[in-house]
């Protein structure tokens, strides 16, 4: 049996509740635990009087049946005062019904300034003026529902209700604009177009009609819309009899009339007429970008000389063997030192790790770009794809599947950079189209780096293409053992503000309600940050941060991760492959997969996996972070622990290391190679099992009771560092 639908706990207003529809949804509410305000002004028909009776009695209906309710006979155009009246009596409003009407019916002609203003004003400015009060409520509580009260007439017209057609329908201009907007706070607006006996149709409808149109087959989906179980927002209903109905806009595929420097005729208009208004095909745009979406493609279609006649909508390869092999225009890329440290910031580097500084200072004398740099050079070559023959791409629909990267020489540090793409291969995946796109990079005549992007369509497959291409470059299986080694790093909160800089500007990484639009809860990182991250990761860990040891990377792009979240890479190094897998530490998603890193040859003699060189120690990665720690939170680091921690790491039956880690004075502090018996604490523990600990592959308690930890000192202070050092709670 379905869970009934309850409001216990939640206020609602009701304008207009003191007869018909408003009436109805009052008495419903109340009966489903809300507590109601009762809002009436209790005037005749077209706007004149006041009275409180209509108010008081439907108040008392609902106290009757053992509900709550107050009643409020202020007009509409009081709004604040009908918020107030929720507040003083349940403190709070979660749920505004804006369903108070007049109606003021003449033919167009004979509409005097007053009908127009009365109508304008109880329905639309009426409507507006109780939801602006409301709204920062709503918004506070991260929940709020809003119901508009449109109708036929505004819908389609109806002689004689031309003020009233235009206010109505301005509702659902304003319920659109209210669904974006309160959509990350969980204020959800919908419109609805009701049919139903009342004072105000009884004068239009004979009797027997009236009885079939009762406004309790109307109130339900109020109730509905209302419901905080209810992810509807931003709809508009028809509803009346029992029946409901759900309505969009529909669109033409229309016709381009106009070709590239030649004046726009309405001769052209008219011989176009036929097909402006061909609804075979027709698509539904819901959102503005998907409209103006069309535009673009019209715009890029008429510069690349191809105008009048072309389909400006749809996500097909009409024909994609006619993209096969298309080369794009040539694009170029010119930067400065500027650039390469302003990417090297957005991908998380920072001069808290003193090793970063030849990628963030111009003066250092090894000041060099990151490997992974060369994607900004030649991402700008996906809009090109827009010009290709016999493909149509909606843009709005595209994600970034794939990724390869090679990197012939290391990228100089300022230059312009020339781009060549060519359309490798167009697959069809059923669900979507994939488009290989092969970017080659040079600098002067020389080839510095090449690049694949796997485009994703979502929709645009099933036109019989062939599924797989020899031209991919394939992700690869990950090694079936735990990770060789590991690294943690939280991204900042402006992580996707500060990496757009680069070149990147989707508004999906920076605008709340862009985002919002696109499903998620606020903007999301770019994936190719992520990808940055990893691979500076395994640069670091596996190459020494020595760009000239980079080679390829390959990543698959599942999920993904929002700022402030931290990246997990795990990575298996198998000969000069290093396998790689990025995941969000918070949550345990993968986001990026099959991935991989190959470095040229010469890394193996320096590093090689799970038997570090005698002078690099695995667990010193750990002790990094917990130094960036440190500088980044050490006063509120020593106010919780207030303690002097020590760590003796050893290392082939040695003792390799010596941290000590002070959270007992000034701002906290952590060194390296100190002796003494200062410390609260000293935990002795070998290099492998500290990282087998730190990656939860060894119980903390079976290493102590196994010996494998030995503690000194206070041991209850352990239980501290849990508390304080998070990610490696376990030590
Ligand atoms: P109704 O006349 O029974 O109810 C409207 C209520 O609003 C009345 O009780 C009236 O006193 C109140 N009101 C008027 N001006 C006010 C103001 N300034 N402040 C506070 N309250 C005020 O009419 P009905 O049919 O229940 O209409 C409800 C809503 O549904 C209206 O917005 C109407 O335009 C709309 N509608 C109704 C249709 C129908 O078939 N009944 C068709 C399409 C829309």
């Amino acid at each position: 049996m379905s869970v009934p639908l309850t409001f216990d706990g939640r206020v609602v207003l009701v304008t207009g509740a003191g007869g018909g529809l408003g009436r109805e949804y009052a008495l419903a509410f109340g009966q489903r635990g809300a507590a109601v305000i009762v809002n009436d002004l209790g005037g005749d028909i077209k706007g004149g009087g006041r009275s409180s009776a209509a108010a008081d009695r439907v108040v008392e209906e609902i106290r009757a049946n053992g509900g709550k309710a107050v009643a409020n006979y202020d007009s509409v155009e009081d709004g604040e005062k009908l918020i107030q009246t929720a507040l003083d009596a349940f403190g709070r409003i979660d749920i505004v019904v804006n369903n108070a009407g007049i109606l003021r019916d003449r033919s167009f002609a004979r509409t005097s300034d007053v009908d127009w203003d009365l109508i304008h004003r109880v329905h639309l400015r009426g409507s507006f003026l109780v939801t602006r009060a409301a709204w920062n409520h709503m918004k506070n509580q991260k929940f709020g529902r809003i119901i508009m009260t449109s109708s036929a007439a505004g819908i389609y017209g109806n002689f004689g209700q031309a003020n009233y057609s235009a206010a109505k329908l301005g509702l659902l201009g304003l319920s659109n604009t209210l669904a974006i907007e309160g959509q990350k706070y969980n204020i959800h607006c919908n419109t609805v177009a009701p049919t139903a006996g009342s004072r105000l149709t009884e004068t239009v409808m004979p009797p027997d009609l009236l009885e079939s149109l009762k406004a309790e087959y109307v109130a339900p989906l109020v109730l509905w819309l209302s419901h905080e179980s209810c992810r509807e927002n931003g709809g508009l209903f028809e509803v009346g009899a029992g029946w409901i109905g759900k309505l969009r806009w529909e669109r033409t595929q229309g016709r381009t009339v106009r070709q590239k420097n030649k004046i726009m005729t309405p001769e052209a208009v008219r011989d176009s007429w036929n097909e402006i208004c061909d609804f075979t095909d027709a698509t539904k745009p819901a959102s503005i970008q998907e409209s103006l979406q069309t535009l673009v493609e019209v715009l890029s279609k008429l510069d690349s000389g191809r105008g009048i006649g072309t389909n400006p909508t749809g996500a097909s390869a009409t024909n994609p063997s006619e993209a096969v092999g298309h080369t794009l225009p040539e694009i170029s890329f010119s930067y400065t030192h500027m650039h390469c440290i302003l990417y090297a910031l957005g991908v998380g580097m920072s001069t808290g790790d003193p090793d970063h500084l030849r990628f963030l200072y111009e003066g250092q004398e090894d000041f060099c770009c990151l490997p992974t740099f060369s994607v900004i050079a030649a991402q700008s070559a996906i809009t090109g794809l827009s010009s290709v023959p016999g493909l149509q791409i909606d843009f709005s629909k595209l994600l970034h599947g794939e990724q390869y990267l090679e990197l012939f020489k290391p990228l100089p540090t300022s230059g312009t950079l020339t781009s060549r793409a060519v359309v490798a291969d167009v697959l069809d995946k059923g669900s979507g189209m994939i488009v290989l796109l092969d970017v080659h990079t040079y600098s002067g005549g020389e080839l510095v780096c090449y690049n694949q992007f796997s485009l994703f369509i979502v929709g645009a497959g099933g036109f019989g293409g062939k599924r797989t291409s020899q031209k991919a470059v394939v992700t690869a299986p990950l090694p079936d053992r735990p990770a060789d080694a590991v690294i943690v790093e939280q991204t900042s909160r402006d992580q996707a503000a500060l990496y757009r800089l680069s070149g990147d500007w989707n508004p999906l990484h920076i605008d709340p309600s862009f985002a919002a639009l696109g499903g998620f809860e606020s903007p999301i990182l770019h994936g190719l940050c992520s990808f940055g991250f990893a691979a500076r990761h395994v640069l670091k860990r596996y190459g020494g941060n020595d760009v000239s040891r980079f080679k390829s990377i390959k990543v698959r792009f599942v999920k993904p991760v929002f700022p402030g979240q931290a990246l997990q890479t795990q990575m298996w190094k198998e000969e000069n492959r290093i396998h790689i897998q990025c995941s969000v530490k918070e949550t345990g998603d993968v986001v990026l997969a099959g991935a991989y890193i190959d470095l040229h040859a010469s890394v193996e003699a320096s590093v090689s996996a799970g038997t570090p060189q005698t002078d690099v120690l695995q667990s010193d990665l750990v002790f990094a972070e917990i130094e960036r720690r440190v500088k980044g939170q050490g006063q509120e680091l020593v106010k919780k622990v207030n303690a002097v921690l020590a760590w003796e790491i050893m290392k082939d039956g040695e003792r390799a290391r010596h941290w000590m880690l002070d959270l007992k004075t000034g701002q906290g502090a952590l060194t390296r190679g100190v002796t003494g018996g200062q410390a609260d604490v000293t935990f002795t523990v070998a290099d492998q099992d500290f990282m087998d600990v730190v990656t939860g592959k060894l119980n903390p308690q079976k290493a102590f009771f196994s010996g494998k930890l030995k503690v000194k000192g206070n041991i209850m202070l352990s239980q501290k560092l849990e508390a304080v050092l998070k990610d490696y709670a376990k030590l």
